[in-house]
């Protein structure tokens, strides 16, 4: 469990104080103005949505994010100089630094349906800002946006500006989620981007005032707007293109007799390479990788790059190609058909330590068996039923899913057990308990590698893992 270091709250109070006011209490901005507030003692910040349910699962002690180490900060700062509530209007009028962290989902209607972001949120708040503002404002985009949204941020803030200055900043957040503490409290970079002119370069060293209270100044990098949207694209871009890259690996490894983690680990030892983002799964998932590539090539075909747009989009291509890829293995293997038999979907969040599904490979998974007539009995530590209803679009009294509270009910007369989020305590079941307990051939397969499928077999098990011969 991520402890922020207490010896660190409050090192470098600063000189000066401010109102900041967060439009989002999603699992971005919630987490990010936590740290802020805890960081910077000396400025008020309020994290507002409209979501009234949201804001109060915030005020409450049933955080609506799950992630280590968040209670502790939110519980120390709220009340004081942290506060969470659904008076948009107030807390805009109040606020010097307005950040805009409302979701950009993949538009789903009209012109780039299925591809481009859905900006109609940002554009609602930009309205808002420009409506209630009785002042100057700085208006920073949190949210992962198209190159270019400040340009249309700016255009509606301005064209209702009445004498007001907006400066309008990029500042993209990379945390990931289950280690958002740790990612915010000591950040590889943070990124500013803003207007390269006297005043932009002003709001953008506001900006940068606030981070420098704890992030080495040197890790603050500064860039003009376009830059820093596109980089946030690019980054995620980077990451999910590692994955599909060692997921196509995975599906060669087991066609012949090579081990992909012997592989990710030959290749992650040289240095040009290196270790991270190369292990191989049943598909990434996330709120991010999947909506910013196909934000990607959207923008690449608008400005006339259908070769950059087909090379970007293979990465998609082949990350839902792993996941029907893992359902089909599990169908083959267990003779061609599931219908009617139990089995056991340990895991359904898209990582562990989140209690996050958008985008979970478990959902596509889940979707490809049921369509096989399997039966489900799904255990999770932190998703809730509810959620896992709605991913799947089915109802509570639905006869082929259970929800379990353990992973050895969940287990209890299977005939197989899917791994498919590497939850950590998975590693320590007892799975001689659980293979006494199954159908046999007692099938199990490792959509994580998380597992020792030698010490599995010996068991007896019908282990098989990703990329394993
Ligand atoms: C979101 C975006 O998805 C991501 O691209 C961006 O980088 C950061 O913000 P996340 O925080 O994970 O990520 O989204 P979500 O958990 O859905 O939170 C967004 C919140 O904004 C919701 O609570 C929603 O109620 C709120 N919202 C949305 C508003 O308060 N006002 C609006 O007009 C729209
Ligand atoms: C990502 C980026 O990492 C973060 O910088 C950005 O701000 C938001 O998007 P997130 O989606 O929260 O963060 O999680 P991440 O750790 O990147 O994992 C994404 C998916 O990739 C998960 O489903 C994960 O299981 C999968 N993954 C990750 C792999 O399959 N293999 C890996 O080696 C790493």
């Amino acid at each position: 469990m991520y402890k922020i270091p207490l010896s660190d709250q409050g090192d470098a109070i600063p000189t000066f104080r401010m109102k900041i006011c967060c439009i989002g209490a999603g699992y971005v901005g919630g987490p990010t103005m936590a740290m802020i507030a805890h960081k910077c003692v000396d400025h008020t910040v309020t994290v507002v949505d409209i979501n009234q349910a949201r804001i109060d699962a915030w005020n409450s002690d049933k955080l609506p994010v799950f992630e280590p180490g968040l209670d502790e900060i939110v519980s120390g700062a709220r009340g004081k100089n942290l506060f969470f509530s659904t008076d948009v209007d107030t807390a805009i009028r109040e606020a010097e630094i307005i950040f805009l962290s409302v979701n950009t989902p993949t538009k789903t209607y009209g012109v780039g349906a299925g591809r481009a972001a859905d900006l109609r949120y940002i554009e609602k708040c930009a309205r808002k800002i420009a409506e209630v503002a009785e002042d100057d404002k700085i208006v920073v985009e949190k949210s992962t946006l198209p190159v270019r949204t400040a340009e249309s941020v700016k255009r509606i803030l301005e064209s209702n500006s009445n004498g007001r200055q907006f400066q309008i900043l990029s500042n993209p957040e990379f945390l990931a989620e289950g280690t958002a503490m740790e990612d915010l409290e000591a950040p590889d970079r943070v990124l500013i981007g803003g207007d390269q002119t006297p005043e932009g370069k002003a709001a953008i060293q506001k900006l940068v005032d606030v981070y420098a209270t704890w992030v080495p100044r040197e890790r603050v990098i500064t860039t003009n707007l376009w830059s820093s949207e596109l980089s946030k694209l690019t980054a995620n871009a980077f990451l999910a293109q590692r994955i599909s890259s060692i997921n196509a690996i995975s599906a060669l490894c087991e066609a012949t007799e090579a081990n992909v983690d012997e592989v990710a680990h030959a290749i992650g030892t040289d240095s040009r390479i290196g270790p991270k983002f190369l292990k191989a799964s049943v598909g990434f998932g996330g709120s991010c990788f999947q909506k910013d590539i196909l934000n990607l090539v959207y923008l690449c075909e608008h400005f006339g790059l259908p070769e950059v747009a087909a090379y970007w989009n293979s990465v998609i291509a082949m990350n839902d190609y792993q996941k029907h890829r893992f359902s089909h293995r599990v169908i083959s293997a267990m003779f061609n058909t599931v219908s009617d038999k139990k089995i056991a979907v340990l895991g359904f969040a898209f990582k562990k330590d989140t209690n996050d599904t958008r985008e979970s490979a478990a959902i596509y998974i889940c979707k490809d068996l049921l369509e096989e007539q399997a039966n489900l009995a799904i255990y999770d530590p932190k998703v809730e039923v509810a959620q896992i209803q709605r991913d799947l679009g089915i109802d509570a009294d639905n006869e082929y899913v259970s929800y379990c509270q353990d992973p050895y009910e969940a287990t209890k007369g299977a005939h197989a057990i899917l791994i498919l989020t590497e939850w950590d305590e998975f590693k320590t079941l007892d799975f001689q308990k659980i293979y006494e307990q199954m159908q046999l051939p007692a099938f199990l397969f490792d959509g994580r590698n998380l597992l020792d499928l030698e010490a599995l077999r010996e068991i007896g098990f019908e282990a098989s893992g990703i990329g394993k011969g």
